[in-house]
Formats: structure tokens, sequence, C-alpha cells
């Protein structure tokens, strides 16, 4: 089933054309890798798929229906979650409270005031880092003290509590060690394994080619590839990326 399908999307700054009419498509259980270049439009693409910026033509489906224009939270809300580079996670709390940061689920003492639910938060936090197989010491841990990869991970059990049905992730493993970076692959395979698709930035092609299905590359707000990884070679995306096609 095709889940998110963009149609000649195109976003302007001023004079600058950021996006000249992309058209590409994301499967459910799809991991999808979008290279290029510095300053090639693929954060701004991101940040149009997840409504921070309005396209100024074109269309975006999710599921089949129009999302065109729709603010972030309601994009949201359609179940499309996106992981930032820097994670955005509050590293002097523990695992368990990043996973619910700023929606923690609330009860009420004495039917009256209002208390966070730690308890239901470590059940739940628990229950997402064993759906994920996250490898992490515990969810009382503090995750400034956790390690890039651990911490990447935490990112995603936090997206996965939103129910999402497709993830867009920023550079998950740029600032990982080689042995981190195995495991959150990993973990990308485990959301394909739950029918969840995947949209992966980035630079490194070796982490690209072990983990994706598709490659789009973007040159000048333009997708001047879109190849199975199978049918393609590292080569053959680096000659994309710069221009030598
Ligand atoms: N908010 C903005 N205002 C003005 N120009 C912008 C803005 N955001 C991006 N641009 C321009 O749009 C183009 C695409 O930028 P974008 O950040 O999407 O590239 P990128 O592929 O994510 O690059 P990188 O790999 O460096 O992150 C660039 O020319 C950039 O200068
Ligand atoms: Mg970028």
């Amino acid at each position: 089933m095709t889940l998110l399908e963009l149609d000649g999307v195109q976003k302007r700054f001023g004079a600058v054309e950021a996006l000249r009419g992309v058209t590409l498509a994301v499967d459910a259980g799809e991991v999808v890798a979008l290279v290029g270049d510095n300053g090639a439009g693929k954060s701004t693409l991101m940040k149009t798929i997840t409504g921070v910026y309005r396209p100024d033509g074109g269309a975006i489906r999710f599921e089949g229906q129009d999302i065109t224009g729709l603010e972030p939270g309601a994009i949201r809300a359609r179940g499309i979650e996106m992981i930032y580079q820097d994670l955005a996670l509050a590293r002097q709390q523990d695992v368990a409270a990043n996973i619910f940061l700023g929606r923690e689920p609330v009860r009420r003492l004495l039917g009256v005031l209002p208390m966070i639910d730690r308890r239901r938060i470590e059940t739940e936090a628990l229950r997402m880092v064993r759906r994920l197989g996250a490898r992490l010491p515990s969810v009382h841990y503090e995750v400034g003290l956790l390690s890039g990869g651990q911490q990447q991970s935490v990112a995603i059990a936090r997206a996965l509590t939103f129910d999402p049905k497709l993830v867009i992730m920023d550079e998950p493993t740029a600032a990982l060690a080689v042995r981190e970076v195995e495991h959150v692959l990993e973990l990308i395979r485990e959301l394909r394994r739950q029918r969840i698709g995947v949209i992966l930035i980035s630079h490194r092609l070796t982490d690209v080619f072990a983990v994706a299905d598709r490659i789009v590359a973007l040159r000048q707000g333009m997708v001047i590839a879109d190849e199975r990884a199978a049918a393609t070679t590292m080569q053959e995306v680096v000659a994309h990326i710069v221009g030598a096609h």
C-alpha cells in the first residue's frame, strides 16, 4: 500500500527554489533513504511533509488523503513522526520521563489534584523499549549518561508511543560509533518489520545500503534518481549526488 505520495511539491524561499517539483512515494514497511549534497533540499522536503513549511505548489497525500498545507499537529495526528538530528531529549531526566516528555499521563489524587502518573509512565515506557527490542540498561537511567546510540533508541521509542505509520529520521547515525550504528540500523529494520514506513536522511552511504529498500537522490531541489537499493551501486549513487550523471 502506498502510504505517502508527494506529487510535484515545490517550495521557495525568496529567490531560492529549494524544492522544484518533488514526486516520490513511500509504502508501508518500506525504508526509503533520502540522499543529496548539502543544500539539496532534504531538510526542506521533510519539513514540508511534516507541515512546518507549506508547499508553494504540488500535493501531499497520506493513506490516500490530501494533507497538503495541514498544520504540524494535524499531520502528526495522522501518523507521521519526525526524529530530528538533535533528538530533543532532556538529558537530565531518565529514559521513562523522556519517552513521555511533554505529554505525561496524569492521574487525579483524591479524585481532584492532578498528578503525573509515574507508574503508568514506567510501564508504558518499558513496553515501548521492549516492542523496539532496544538495548537500554533500565528505564530509570539518566538519558545524558547513555551512549549516542542508546539516546537514539530513546528517541525512536518516544516516536513509537504516538503509534506512527511513517517515521522520518534525520541523520540518525551521523554522530555514532561504529558498534552503535549497527544497533540503530537494527531498530530501523524493526520498524520495517512492524510495517512502519521510514524515510532515512543520511550522508552515510554504507548505512543507506545496509538498511534501505529504495534510495532517492535529490539535487538542487529535484529528484534525480529513485532506485531500488539492490539495483544500484554506491558509485552510482555518489555520481547522482555530485551531479556526474
Ligand atoms: N528557512 C530558510 N530560508 C531560506 N532559505 C532556506 C531555508 N531553509 C533552506 N533554505 C535553502 O534551501 C536550500 C535547501 O536547503 P536544505 O536545508 O533543505 O538542504 P539539505 O539537503 O537539508 O542540506 P544539508 O545536507 O546541509 O542538511 C538551500 O539552498 C538553503 O539555503
Ligand atoms: Mg538538512
